[in-house]
């Protein structure tokens, strides 16, 4: 047997390789919402299973779901000890527009301390460090808690097939907390620990106004073009103080207390740095509410897509038949998707003009999650940000949406501790995203830490 490391010696010899293991997963482009890709997405999980076999974990299955398949591994070293269930996703968004990424997105880089490719921090690299702590922690010694790790394959596509799992494992994946790290950090200098998330309504807008294209000539000016009448009515869901003009749609919004929101105005936040970043000169949103405010504790509502009519190269003059949007709508506690779609549906249809048609069709949702602080579990974050950091963690809500969290307090009771390392910054979703080498060794070392804590935590109530 190897002599025992201490864990950052162990870190520190094996850095390279862990490196170069988180490269060969980002190379397989297990893209969810492509079916050409399910091929791809499948062999993703098989490397996860194998890898984490290859750990020593116990019970490695590759578990089939309606869609793609997750894998679950876990290891009791001892009925007794608290259990954690870490979370993560191997799946990831399309990585198009390609032209505007430097290298290609399957194909990952190091520049500047960063590792570029499609996956690299949502969720690939997030996932992956779990994975490699729990490698720290095995060579180190007995693990202090008991591990399960549940990957899934269909984050990004809403996981559908998830609440079908969680009832059916609903034994097996007994726990006394979620563990997941697909969130952010404020700055690399400036740790925080994600303590909601929004949740998340999604639907899909086609209105029709005449049964075929038209002659914009012969008949524009007298009947109805649904692209004109579909940006009206978008318009119009927003007044000018940037709230939702949607009946009902803040009824169920729950306040947050004076002291939470001093809390967020005190914490780092340039907002200098902010709009450079974004290369725009001011921000925009809902009166009265803070940049970090209007992305966390208030509910949005953005279109994330239009398109109708003549949209290829020169003119052409065409009245068109249909517009489409795709709408998405950012809910906090205690809004519910169902509710709000409802709401929504409602109201749009009620904004069609005479000589338009309007179809609402609901895509996915989820409910959104406040995660308390005062429970061992967040002790144990933030000692252990504490310590790897030097800094203690500032707790912070999100604006992104997770909506399996919500299920795991719904289904199988548990709490989630959302102890991300990634930043804003890091081009999740767009061209170019990257994961910082500092924020991948830095969850590497921060994770046992945390499984330590929590069961000392644990021990003394
Ligand atoms: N990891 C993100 C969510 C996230 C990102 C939370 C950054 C906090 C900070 C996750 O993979 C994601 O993209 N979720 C989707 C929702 C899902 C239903 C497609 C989202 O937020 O748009
Ligand atoms: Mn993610
Ligand atoms: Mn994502």
């Amino acid at each position: 047997m190897d002599p025992v490391l201490s864990p950052s010696t162990y870190l520190q010899e094996n850095k390279a390789r862990f490196l170069d293991e988180l490269i060969a997963l980002l190379r397989m482009p297990s893209v969810s919402a492509n079916p050409a890709h399910a091929g791809d997405v499948r062999n993703t999980a098989l490397w996860i299973k194998t890898h984490l076999e290859q750990l020593g974990a116990d019970r490695v299955e590759l578990v089939e779901t309606g869609g793609h398949p997750l894998v679950y591994a876990e290891k009791i070293v001892d009925p007794a000890l608290p259990t954690v269930l870490v979370y993560g996703h191997y799946d990831v968004q399309p990585p198009d527009p390609l032209e505007l990424w430097n290298s290609p997105p399957f194909e990952p880089v190091v520049k500047d301390e960063k590792l570029y490719a499609r996956g690299a921090c949502d969720d690939k690299g997030q996932m992956f460090l779990h994975l490699k702590a729990f490698e720290l922690m095995q060579q180190a010694g007995p693990l202090p808690v008991n591990l399960k790790f549940m990957i899934e394959g269909e984050e990004e596509v809403g996981s559908v097939n998830l609440e079908a799992f969680l009832r059916k494992y609903r034994e097996q994946l007994k726990a006394d907390v979620v563990l997941v790290s697909d969130t952010s950090m404020l700055a690399n200098d400036a740790p925080s620990i994600t303590t909601g998330l929004r949740g998340l309504s999604y639907l899909e807008v086609e209105v029709t106004g005449p049964n075929r294209d038209l002659h914009s000539g012969v008949y524009g000016g007298a009947v109805r073009n649904p692209i004109n009448a579909l940006s009206h009515m978008i318009a119009s869901l927003q007044d000018d103080q940037g709230r939702i003009t949607i009946p009902g749609f803040y009824n169920d919004v729950a306040t947050v207390s004076e002291d939470e929101r001093s809390a967020m105005a005190r914490a780092p936040f340039d907002l200098k740095a902010y709009k450079a970043h974004l290369a725009i000169e001011d921000v925009a949103g809902e009166a009265g509410y803070s940049t970090l405010e209007r992305t966390t504790i208030r509910p949005t509502l953005d279109v994330n897509g239009i398109w109708g009519g003549y949209t290829g190269e020169g003119a052409k003059t065409v009245l068109p038949s249909k517009a489409y949007a795709k709408i998405s709508m950012r809910l906090v506690p205690n809004q519910k998707p169902e509710v709000i779609t409802a709401l929504f549906t409602e109201h749009f249809k009620s904004l069609a003009p005479a000589g338009t048609k309007v179809v609402v069709t609901p895509h996915h949702g989820g409910d959104p999650a406040v995660t308390p602080t005062d429970n061992p579990a967040y002790r144990a974050a933030a000692r252990a940000m504490e310590a790897t950091f030097g800094k203690t963690p500032i707790p912070l809500r999100s604006g992104g949406s997770i909506p399996i969290v919500a299920l795991f307090e719904q289904i199988l009771g548990l709490k989630t501790i959302l102890l991300g390392f990634g930043l804003d910054s890091d081009a999740i979703h767009s061209p170019n995203e990257h994961f910082g080498l500092f924020n991948f060794y830095k969850g590497i070392e921060t994770v046992p830490l945390f499984h330590q804590f929590f069961a000392e935590e644990m021990r003394n109530g």
